[in-house]
Formats: C-alpha cells, structure tokens, sequence
C-alpha cells in the first residue's frame, strides 16, 4: 500500500477506535489495568529476549523489521529500566524487580558521561525510578555521580545547560526543548546532596527556556543557540521538526511536562502559568486529530497525511494528568479529560500492540527523526516509558 494512502487508513481506524471505546465507555480503570497487562507482558518478553545480550536495552525496530538495540551511551538507555521500575510498582514481582535491577545496572556508566545533556533521561527514569522504590544507597551514589557529570555542561555566561556539542559551525551553545526534562534529576541532587547548586542551574535554565525557546502563542522552537560572550540567543531553528518555525510534536509535550515538573518541584507560578499557555497551545490546536494522539508535527505538510507521534501522546497525557492535580477547577478538569482521551487511545488496537508482535514494545506509531528518516512510524523505548507512568497516575489518581 502506498504509505500516504496507508497513513489514510491509519487515521481512519484510530478514529473509529476512539470513536468505539467512547461509544462504549470501558470504565477507565479497566482501559488502565489493560495498559499495564499488555506493557507488562510486553517488556518482560523484552527482558528475556535481551537478557543474555549483555549490556544491551531496546531501542526501537529498524527498516528491516528488526528489534534495534543500544548500549548505555544512547541518550534512550534509561527508559526501559525505568519502564521496568514502573511496573514493577504497580505490581511487585520478584521477576519484575530482578530484570529492573539487571536493566539499570547496564547503564551505570552514564554516570561519567560528559558529553551529552541526556544524563538526567538515562539516570533519572533508571536509577532514579530504582532508588525511589528501593532506597539502594548504591542507586544514589551513581546519581549523584552523574548529577555531577551532567553540572559541567552548564554554563555561567549562558545560564543553561548546553545540549549537543555537534553543528558547532553553526550553533555556538545549543539548547534544546528537550533539555527541560533534565532539570528533575538537578532538582532531586539538590534535595540529595544539598548543594543548592543544582537547584539553582536547574532555575536558571527553566527561566533561560521560558524567555527565549517560546513564540506568542506559547508554541515552542526546538533549537535555540546562544551567543557564549553575551548570551544572547543568536538562531532559533529545529533539528527534529518539519521547520524552523513549525510546532514539532514532541518539542511542545517536552515543553508541557517540563515546566509542569518544574513548578512543582520549585512553586514558581510562573513555571505553572508557562505549562497552562503551553497546554491551551496543544489541546486547542486545529491538527490535533480527533483521538488525540498528534502527528509528528502539527505543521507537518501534508497533514492528515503524515505518521502519528504517539510518544507526544505519552508524554502529554503523563504532563496533564500532573498539570491536572497542580490547576485548579474547570482547567484542571480539561487537563484531566483530554489525558484520558489519549490514554484511551493509545490503549485502543489502533496503538497497543498484541501480545508477542511489535518485537515487543507496548506501543506503535511513533516518530523519533522525521526529517532524518530515522525511526518513523516505529515503536520507540520513550512512549512506552511515560505511557506506563501515565497510566500509573491515572491509578494513582482513581485510586484517591
Ligand atoms: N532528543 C529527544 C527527542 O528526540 O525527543
């Protein structure tokens, strides 16, 4: 089938999926607990497959059908551990826990990367998830390692972590929409170690991001590069989106869980107010398409043409079941509605793979690199990771 034409029938049949469960109304605790059956099966197949592949953690499934792997150094290494960890959580088997343990430790050596602003994805969903349910002291020690690691990256004259040393031509100190999501783990050091240090950077380049990455209407670029004498930010581009002036799907929900997080790890109600213009941007979005789940890009030519992103879907139903709990009345219960319509959809047959298929990823349908025909239309190791913490919230939550 030809792959517009096959992106048209996709389209139609998550429609109908969503259409379908909301006709039917599945009691929403019942789609959650069918979410984590079908992730729990799905990565404890994972787990065994990989179990004698010392050292190596899923990835996604490459252009000739097969599963793809990475060692620790693939700024992805800490999902599936943290997956793991997750589910484990909601259902604590010494199985679960043996393959979360045997996960993590294959990322330890994250802890002296210096050269990626990655650290806190790989550190904070593995080691972090672990040390949380575990209390390890060992866990905490590798973190604060890395936490330190990661610290070089920040600079003074900027006021932000730099992203990528690569385009150096080009960008002089890159930081990108993504690099929000690392400030947790300096949040969490600085509550560990007690060195205010971390909070601070972790403050600094919030505000840094809030005033330079974000247009009128509270869309966000991808790329912005900073001037290291005067830092002042001197190009604002994309890498991963359609263009430079394009809303990249998975830009805007790192945006959204970003200063979600961030307002609750600090109460600065600027970070709260920045997550509400940045959700309104996202949910009241003309291409948003009915079940939820955003094309990779909402200016993507082409539109309904184009590949999905589930894994925005993922990370923007995680944010606003939080957003959900930190708003307050009618706003709050907008966040809430549209978290379980993505939930919902997602765990409809249109995204949530069949037990044993999709080399053993929970769900399908993402899109990691479009404009480098990289991983797309694929399964990829982050939806899976905070499609489980969505729906864990969501339990957590019904559960209150
Ligand atoms: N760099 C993280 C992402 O692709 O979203």
């Amino acid at each position: 089938m030809n792959k517009f034409l096959s992106y048209s029938v996709f389209a139609f049949i998550a429609l109908l999926a969503s259409c379908d469960s909301s006709s039917r109304q599945e009691p929403l605790a019942d789609v959650i607990d069918r979410g984590l059956k079908a992730s729990t099966e799905q990565a404890l197949l994972m787990a065994e497959e990989l179990e004698t592949q010392e050292g190596r953690l899923p990835k996604t499934i490459g252009k000739d059908g097969q599963l793809e792997t990475s060692d620790y150094s693939w700024w992805c290494s800490g999902f599936f551990p943290g997956e793991l960890w997750y589910l484990y959580e909601n259902n604590p088997t010494p199985e679960l826990k043996k393959y979360a343990e045997m996960y993590t430790a294959r990322v330890e050596e994250v802890k002296h990367i210096t050269y990626s602003h990655d650290v806190g994805f790989m550190l904070n969903c593995s080691y972090g998830n672990g040390y949380r349910l575990t209390g390890n002291p060992e866990y905490k020690e590798v973190m604060l390692t890395g936490a330190r690691s990661l610290a070089i990256r920040f600079d003074e004259r900027v006021g932000a972590i730099r992203s990528w040393d690569f385009n150096r031509q080009i960008w002089q100190f890159p930081v990108i929409i993504d690099n929000m999501m690392n400030l947790e783990f300096f949040c969490w050091a600085s509550k560990e170690s007690e060195d205010d240090r971390f909070y601070k950077m972790a403050v600094s380049h919030a505000d840094k991001t809030m005033n330079n990455h974000f247009r009128d209407d509270y869309s966000c670029y991808h790329v912005v590069s900073y001037d290291t004498i005067t830092g002042v930010p001197h190009k604002k581009q994309t890498h991963q989106g359609a263009a430079d002036e394009s809303a990249w799907a998975r830009g805007q929900a790192w945006a959204l869980y970003g200063f979600t997080m961030m307002y609750r790890e600090t109460c600065k109600p600027e970070y709260l107010d920045q997550a509400k213009h940045v959700a309104a941007f996202i949910m009241n979005h003309p291409n948003m398409p009915a079940d939820k789940v955003p094309y990779w890009d909402f200016d993507a030519p082409g539109i309904p043409d184009v590949p999905r992103d589930a894994s925005a879907a993922a990370i923007m139903a995680s944010a606003l079941i939080e957003l959900s709990q930190l708003a307050e009345g009618e706003e709050a219960k907008s966040y809430l509605d549209f978290a379980e319509q993505q939930v919902r959809s997602l765990t409809s047959p249109g995204y949530l793979a069949a037990k044993g298929t999709n080399c053993h990823f929970a769900l399908m349908h993402s899109t990691g690199h479009f404009p480098g025909n990289s991983e797309v239309d694929v399964p990829l190791s982050y939806a899976d990771y905070y499609y489980v913490e969505a729906l864990i919230r969501l339990k957590q939550l019904i559960e209150k």
